[in-house]
Protein backbone atom coordinates (compact mmCIF):
# COMPACT_ATOMS: atom_id res chain seq x y z
CA UNK A 1 0.00 0.00 0.00
CA UNK A 2 1.56 3.38 -0.61
CA UNK A 3 1.87 6.41 1.32
CA UNK A 4 0.10 9.85 0.00
CA UNK A 5 1.67 13.05 0.96
CA UNK A 6 0.36 16.33 0.09
CA UNK A 7 2.40 19.35 0.08
CA UNK A 8 0.03 22.33 0.82
CA UNK A 9 0.07 25.81 1.83
CA UNK A 10 -2.59 28.45 0.63
CA UNK A 11 -0.22 30.90 0.71
CA UNK A 12 2.16 31.29 -2.78
CA UNK A 13 5.56 31.21 -2.88
CA UNK A 14 6.33 29.15 0.47
CA UNK A 15 8.49 26.55 -0.53
CA UNK A 16 5.67 23.84 -1.54
CA UNK A 17 7.03 22.85 -5.39
CA UNK A 18 10.64 23.28 -4.24
CA UNK A 19 9.92 20.50 -0.65
CA UNK A 20 7.60 18.48 -3.03
CA UNK A 21 10.48 17.99 -5.57
CA UNK A 22 13.06 17.01 -3.07
CA UNK A 23 10.89 14.87 -1.21
CA UNK A 24 10.22 12.35 -4.38
CA UNK A 25 13.43 12.77 -5.31
CA UNK A 26 15.10 12.00 -2.07
CA UNK A 27 12.87 9.31 -1.54
CA UNK A 28 13.70 7.90 -4.90
CA UNK A 29 17.26 8.22 -4.25
CA UNK A 30 17.23 6.58 -0.54
CA UNK A 31 14.75 3.79 -2.02
CA UNK A 32 16.11 2.54 -5.52
CA UNK A 33 14.28 -0.94 -5.41
CA UNK A 34 11.07 0.95 -4.60
CA UNK A 35 8.87 2.94 -7.02
CA UNK A 36 8.11 6.86 -5.77
CA UNK A 37 5.60 9.33 -7.69
CA UNK A 38 5.52 13.08 -7.63
CA UNK A 39 1.86 14.37 -8.60
CA UNK A 40 1.54 18.39 -9.66
CA UNK A 41 -1.93 19.26 -9.17
CA UNK A 42 -0.32 23.14 -9.91
CA UNK A 43 -1.63 24.47 -12.99
CA UNK A 44 1.41 26.73 -12.98
CA UNK A 45 3.57 23.35 -13.94
CA UNK A 46 6.19 24.15 -11.92
CA UNK A 47 7.18 20.71 -10.42
CA UNK A 48 6.49 19.31 -13.97
CA UNK A 49 8.82 21.80 -15.73
CA UNK A 50 11.41 20.21 -14.01
CA UNK A 51 10.82 16.89 -15.73
CA UNK A 52 8.62 16.71 -18.71
CA UNK A 53 8.90 19.52 -21.59
CA UNK A 54 5.38 21.18 -21.47
CA UNK A 55 5.50 21.02 -25.43
CA UNK A 56 5.65 17.07 -25.19
CA UNK A 57 2.55 16.66 -23.57
CA UNK A 58 -1.48 17.49 -23.99
CA UNK A 59 -3.62 18.16 -21.35
CA UNK A 60 -5.18 14.63 -22.19
CA UNK A 61 -2.10 13.03 -20.59
CA UNK A 62 -2.05 14.92 -17.82
CA UNK A 63 -3.64 15.48 -14.31
CA UNK A 64 -5.91 17.59 -16.49
CA UNK A 65 -7.04 13.88 -18.04
CA UNK A 66 -7.10 12.04 -14.95
CA UNK A 67 -9.28 14.27 -13.33
CA UNK A 68 -11.63 14.43 -16.50
CA UNK A 69 -11.71 10.48 -16.87
CA UNK A 70 -10.91 9.45 -13.08
CA UNK A 71 -8.22 7.04 -14.15
CA UNK A 72 -4.37 6.89 -15.16
CA UNK A 73 -3.49 5.94 -18.29
CA UNK A 74 -0.02 4.70 -19.34
CA UNK A 75 0.61 7.64 -21.50
CA UNK A 76 0.01 9.76 -18.66
CA UNK A 77 2.86 8.96 -16.47
CA UNK A 78 6.28 10.43 -17.40
CA UNK A 79 9.72 9.36 -16.48
CA UNK A 80 12.66 11.11 -14.80
CA UNK A 81 16.54 10.98 -14.84
CA UNK A 82 15.94 8.22 -12.10
CA UNK A 83 14.56 4.76 -12.78
CA UNK A 84 12.65 4.61 -10.27
CA UNK A 85 10.91 8.41 -9.87
CA UNK A 86 7.46 9.02 -11.82
CA UNK A 87 5.46 11.83 -12.50
CA UNK A 88 2.33 12.68 -13.68
CA UNK A 89 2.47 16.11 -14.91
CA UNK A 90 0.15 19.07 -14.79
CA UNK A 91 -0.96 21.48 -17.44
CA UNK A 92 -1.72 25.03 -17.94
CA UNK A 93 -5.62 24.21 -18.75
CA UNK A 94 -5.94 22.65 -15.16
CA UNK A 95 -8.32 25.67 -14.02
CA UNK A 96 -10.58 24.66 -15.93
CA UNK A 97 -10.98 21.61 -13.66
CA UNK A 98 -12.21 23.54 -11.33
CA UNK A 99 -15.93 24.10 -12.00
CA UNK A 100 -15.95 20.62 -13.63
CA UNK A 101 -14.80 19.14 -9.96
CA UNK A 102 -17.25 21.42 -7.65
CA UNK A 103 -20.14 20.47 -10.07
CA UNK A 104 -20.34 17.05 -10.18
CA UNK A 105 -20.92 14.79 -7.35
CA UNK A 106 -17.90 12.91 -7.49
CA UNK A 107 -15.58 15.64 -8.11
CA UNK A 108 -13.54 16.28 -4.17
CA UNK A 109 -12.83 12.05 -5.17
CA UNK A 110 -11.56 12.03 -9.23
CA UNK A 111 -7.77 11.67 -8.11
CA UNK A 112 -8.21 9.11 -5.04
CA UNK A 113 -9.91 6.90 -7.26
CA UNK A 114 -7.45 7.31 -10.30
CA UNK A 115 -4.89 6.77 -7.84
CA UNK A 116 -6.07 3.66 -6.79
CA UNK A 117 -4.80 1.14 -9.19
CA UNK A 118 -1.41 2.67 -8.28
CA UNK A 119 -1.37 2.26 -4.65
CA UNK A 120 0.34 -1.35 -5.06
CA UNK A 121 2.72 -0.42 -7.38
CA UNK A 122 4.30 2.97 -5.91
CA UNK A 123 5.84 3.35 -2.39
CA UNK A 124 5.26 6.69 -1.70
CA UNK A 125 3.51 9.44 -4.10
CA UNK A 126 4.06 13.05 -2.96
CA UNK A 127 1.29 15.46 -4.54
CA UNK A 128 2.55 19.37 -4.87
CA UNK A 129 -0.55 21.79 -4.10
CA UNK A 130 -1.54 25.02 -5.80
CA UNK A 131 -1.23 27.88 -3.54
CA UNK A 132 -5.42 28.21 -2.54
CA UNK A 133 -7.92 25.87 -1.09
CA UNK A 134 -9.71 24.96 -4.09
CA UNK A 135 -12.11 21.66 -5.27
CA UNK A 136 -8.28 20.98 -7.11
CA UNK A 137 -6.58 20.77 -3.30
CA UNK A 138 -9.07 19.37 -1.81
CA UNK A 139 -8.98 15.98 -4.31
CA UNK A 140 -4.79 15.54 -2.90
CA UNK A 141 -6.32 15.78 0.71
CA UNK A 142 -9.42 13.39 0.12
CA UNK A 143 -6.51 11.08 -1.66
CA UNK A 144 -3.62 11.52 1.40
CA UNK A 145 -2.41 9.91 4.42
CA UNK A 146 -0.59 13.37 5.57
CA UNK A 147 -0.22 16.52 5.15
CA UNK A 148 3.22 18.72 5.06
CA UNK A 149 2.80 22.54 5.42
CA UNK A 150 5.82 24.29 4.38
CA UNK A 151 5.54 27.96 5.81
CA UNK A 152 7.86 31.04 5.44
CA UNK A 153 7.48 32.99 8.84
CA UNK A 154 7.75 36.50 6.78
CA UNK A 155 4.32 35.04 5.37
CA UNK A 156 3.27 33.09 8.49
CA UNK A 157 -0.26 34.30 10.05
CA UNK A 158 -1.75 32.12 12.87
CA UNK A 159 -5.43 32.71 10.87
CA UNK A 160 -3.78 31.31 7.84
CA UNK A 161 -2.26 27.81 10.45
CA UNK A 162 -5.91 27.90 11.46
CA UNK A 163 -7.40 27.86 8.23
CA UNK A 164 -5.06 25.27 7.18
CA UNK A 165 -5.71 22.74 10.38
CA UNK A 166 -10.03 23.44 10.01
CA UNK A 167 -9.95 22.08 6.11
CA UNK A 168 -8.14 19.17 7.03
CA UNK A 169 -10.03 18.52 9.82
CA UNK A 170 -13.25 19.07 7.82
CA UNK A 171 -11.85 16.90 5.17
CA UNK A 172 -10.92 14.13 7.10
CA UNK A 173 -14.39 14.24 9.49
CA UNK A 174 -16.13 14.20 6.40
CA UNK A 175 -14.00 12.38 3.08
CA UNK A 176 -10.84 10.68 4.64
CA UNK A 177 -10.73 9.75 8.31
CA UNK A 178 -7.02 8.66 7.68
CA UNK A 179 -5.73 11.97 6.75
CA UNK A 180 -3.41 13.63 9.19
CA UNK A 181 -0.70 17.08 9.31
CA UNK A 182 2.73 15.21 9.59
CA UNK A 183 3.75 18.81 10.25
CA UNK A 184 4.79 22.29 9.40
CA UNK A 185 7.89 23.04 7.67
CA UNK A 186 9.76 25.91 8.23
CA UNK A 187 11.18 27.42 5.03
CA UNK A 188 13.22 30.32 4.43
CA UNK A 189 13.73 30.46 7.98
CA UNK A 190 17.05 31.69 10.15
CA UNK A 191 16.81 30.86 13.73
CA UNK A 192 18.79 33.50 14.44
CA UNK A 193 15.83 36.20 14.12
CA UNK A 194 14.40 36.64 17.60
CA UNK A 195 10.83 36.86 15.74
CA UNK A 196 11.24 33.85 13.21
CA UNK A 197 12.14 31.83 16.42
CA UNK A 198 9.34 33.31 18.37
CA UNK A 199 7.03 32.28 16.12
CA UNK A 200 7.59 28.39 16.62
CA UNK A 201 6.06 27.96 19.51
CA UNK A 202 3.32 29.95 18.56
CA UNK A 203 2.83 27.39 15.51
CA UNK A 204 2.95 24.42 17.25
CA UNK A 205 0.61 25.38 19.77
CA UNK A 206 -1.75 24.42 16.44
CA UNK A 207 0.41 22.14 14.71
CA UNK A 208 3.32 19.96 14.81
CA UNK A 209 6.41 21.49 13.23
CA UNK A 210 9.31 19.56 11.99
CA UNK A 211 12.82 19.40 13.95
CA UNK A 212 14.56 20.26 10.23
CA UNK A 213 13.95 23.29 9.17
CA UNK A 214 15.21 24.82 5.55
CA UNK A 215 17.62 27.78 5.03
CA UNK A 216 17.60 30.22 2.34
CA UNK A 217 19.80 30.08 -0.52
CA UNK A 218 20.55 31.24 -4.02
CA UNK A 219 21.67 27.41 -4.83
CA UNK A 220 17.40 26.65 -4.87
CA UNK A 221 16.86 29.00 -7.56
CA UNK A 222 20.23 28.05 -9.45
CA UNK A 223 19.40 24.19 -9.44
CA UNK A 224 15.65 25.17 -10.41
CA UNK A 225 16.77 26.83 -13.50
CA UNK A 226 18.82 24.10 -14.27
CA UNK A 227 16.40 21.88 -13.92
CA UNK A 228 18.07 20.20 -11.52
CA UNK A 229 17.58 19.37 -7.95
CA UNK A 230 20.26 20.42 -4.98
CA UNK A 231 20.96 16.49 -4.78
CA UNK A 232 22.30 16.63 -8.03
CA UNK A 233 23.14 20.50 -8.64
CA UNK A 234 24.56 20.92 -4.98
CA UNK A 235 25.19 18.23 -3.34
CA UNK A 236 27.32 19.33 -0.49
CA UNK A 237 25.26 22.62 0.05
CA UNK A 238 23.44 23.24 3.23
CA UNK A 239 19.74 23.01 2.15
CA UNK A 240 20.70 19.67 -0.03
CA UNK A 241 21.90 18.14 3.16
CA UNK A 242 18.57 19.79 5.04
CA UNK A 243 15.94 18.23 2.66
CA UNK A 244 18.08 15.16 3.40
CA UNK A 245 17.52 15.41 6.86
CA UNK A 246 13.97 16.15 6.26
CA UNK A 247 13.84 13.07 4.57
CA UNK A 248 15.00 11.22 7.79
CA UNK A 249 12.99 12.70 9.53
CA UNK A 250 9.54 11.53 7.90
CA UNK A 251 11.53 8.02 7.59
CA UNK A 252 11.85 7.49 11.41
CA UNK A 253 8.14 8.34 11.34
CA UNK A 254 6.99 5.75 8.75
CA UNK A 255 9.60 3.37 10.35
N1 LIG B 1 15.12 27.50 0.59
C1 LIG B 1 15.02 28.38 -0.42
N2 LIG B 1 15.93 29.37 -0.56
C2 LIG B 1 15.85 30.25 -1.57
N3 LIG B 1 14.89 30.22 -2.51
C3 LIG B 1 13.95 29.27 -2.42
C4 LIG B 1 13.95 28.30 -1.38
N4 LIG B 1 12.90 27.46 -1.56
C5 LIG B 1 12.26 27.91 -2.66
N5 LIG B 1 12.88 28.98 -3.18
C6 LIG B 1 12.50 29.76 -4.37
O1 LIG B 1 11.36 30.51 -4.01
C7 LIG B 1 10.38 30.47 -5.05
C8 LIG B 1 9.11 29.83 -4.51
O2 LIG B 1 9.39 28.48 -4.15
P1 LIG B 1 8.40 27.32 -4.56
O3 LIG B 1 8.05 27.40 -6.00
O4 LIG B 1 8.95 26.05 -4.05
O5 LIG B 1 7.15 27.75 -3.68
P2 LIG B 1 5.62 27.36 -3.85
O6 LIG B 1 5.02 27.43 -2.50
O7 LIG B 1 5.49 26.08 -4.60
O8 LIG B 1 5.06 28.54 -4.78
P3 LIG B 1 3.61 28.60 -5.46
O9 LIG B 1 2.67 28.89 -4.35
O10 LIG B 1 3.72 29.71 -6.46
O11 LIG B 1 3.37 27.27 -6.09
C9 LIG B 1 11.01 29.71 -6.19
O12 LIG B 1 11.57 30.63 -7.09
C10 LIG B 1 12.07 28.86 -5.53
O13 LIG B 1 13.18 28.59 -6.40
MG1 LIG C 1 4.42 25.60 -6.32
Amino acid sequence: MSRIISILNQKGGVGKTTTALHLAYGFALDYPDRKIMLVDMDSQCNASSIFVDNSSYTRENSVYGILEKKEIHGNAIFDTPLENLFILPSHLSLIEMENQLTTSIDGFFRLSDALKPLKNEYEYIFIDCPPNLSAITINAMVSSHDIIVPLQTSKFSIDGIRFIANAVQSVKDRYNPYLKILGALLTFFDPRTTIAAAMVPEIRKHIPVFQTYISKSVAVEEAHLMKKTLFDYAPGSKVAKQYDQLIKEIQNVYR
